[in-house]
């Protein structure tokens, strides 16, 4: 029989939590907030009449799991009150679902017998609005003690997602990589579309013309791996070409030059990789785009 579960902070993730962990057969044990009303509307996303309150340790303590889905910053605080009104059953087990945070911010929890661990699913989430399981295809991490571990894995897959374990004293890397690869690619799309739209594209075509390409790139660095999927004017050496980029967008749109740069530089460290650019060019793409030429 699958564990019965309570979810403490109930927004974005605890309410999509509340909803598909009861939909994969976990038993709603209660819903406790900040507010009442959206304790309420996790109860009522899990479809169960349950106890809720604002006072997390009036609902947590029949649950085998807890989830701590309260914003990061009071985390270690929910879990040390839960833990102060004893609130955890032995035995139980507590995770939060901070990427950037590891799972000793519950070291209360541990302290009172329970198995603390993290469990953070790499996805957006925008809204409450949880029509469709926002878990389903996608990655979780998790990491903490051997049972939270355990059980954390199993819910994982019991929502649709696939888990992995990380290292609980690299979190912070872990998360900085996450954010680079969704946070900083839309400020990648920002720097292209603002040079396509200076190219004189309008700027309701310049997702649909750049979509494609992008794609490519994406399922080349999948089948191909990098350096490989590298391609372009730094890959192949071709030094006037960057010159020339450097001098219209210097022209046309000078805020994008320093970023233009900065990504040109690391790219002649892939392209060295790669194996297609000569030491010589390389020293001279670096002085063009700003490093040293040693
Ligand atoms: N959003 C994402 O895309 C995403 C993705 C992966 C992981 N996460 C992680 O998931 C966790 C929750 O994030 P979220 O985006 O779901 O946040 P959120 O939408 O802001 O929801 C947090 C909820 O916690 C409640 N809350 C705030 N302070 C509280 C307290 N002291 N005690 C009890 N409840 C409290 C709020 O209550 P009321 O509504 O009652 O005022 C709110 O509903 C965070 O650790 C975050 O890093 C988020």
């Amino acid at each position: 029989m699958k564990k019965s579960y309570a979810i403490v902070g109930c927004g974005r993730v605890g309410t999509a939590l509340a909803r598909y962990l009861a939909g994969a057969g976990y038993k709603p044990a209660g819903f406790a907030s900040r507010s009442l009303s959206s304790a309420k509307r996790a109860a009522t996303a899990a479809g169960a009449k349950v106890p809720v309150s604002v006072q997390p340790w009036e609902v947590t303590p029949k649950a085998d799991i807890v989830l701590i889905t309260t914003p990061d910053g009071v985390i270690r605080e929910t879990a040390d009150k839960i833990a102060e009104y004893e609130g955890f059953a032995k035995g139980a087990v507590v995770l939060h679902c901070s990427g950037a945070l590891p799972s000793t911010q519950l070291s209360a929890a541990e302290n009172g017998g329970a198995h603390t661990g993290s469990l953070h699913p790499l996805q957006s989430f925008a809204s409450e609005d949880i029509e469709k399981n926002p878990f389903a295809g996608i990655m979780m991490a998790v990491e903490g003690q051997g049972d939270a571990v355990k059980t954390a894995w199993q819910m994982a897959e019991n929502l649709g997602a696939s888990p992995f374990e990380i290292q609980t004293d690299k979190k912070m890397l872990y998360h900085a990589s996450a954010a680079v690869a969704s946070n900083y690619l839309v400020t990648l799309m920002h720097l292209a579309f603002q040079l396509i739209i200076a190219s004189g594209v309008p700027a309701s075509k310049s997702y649909t013309i750049l979509k494609p390409l992008v794609q490519g790139t994406l399922s080349n660095v999948e089948n191909n791996g990098i350096p490989r999927a590298l391609t372009g004017p730094i890959a192949r050496g071709d030094a006037e070409t960057v010159r020339h980029h450097i001098a219209e967008i210097g022209e046309a749109v000078p805020t994008c030059l320093d970023l233009y740069r900065q990504m040109g530089r690391h790219t002649i460290e892939i392209a060295l990789a790669k194996g297609d650019l000569s030491e010589e060019t390389a020293a001279e793409l670096r002085q063009m785009l700003g490093g040293t030429s040693s």
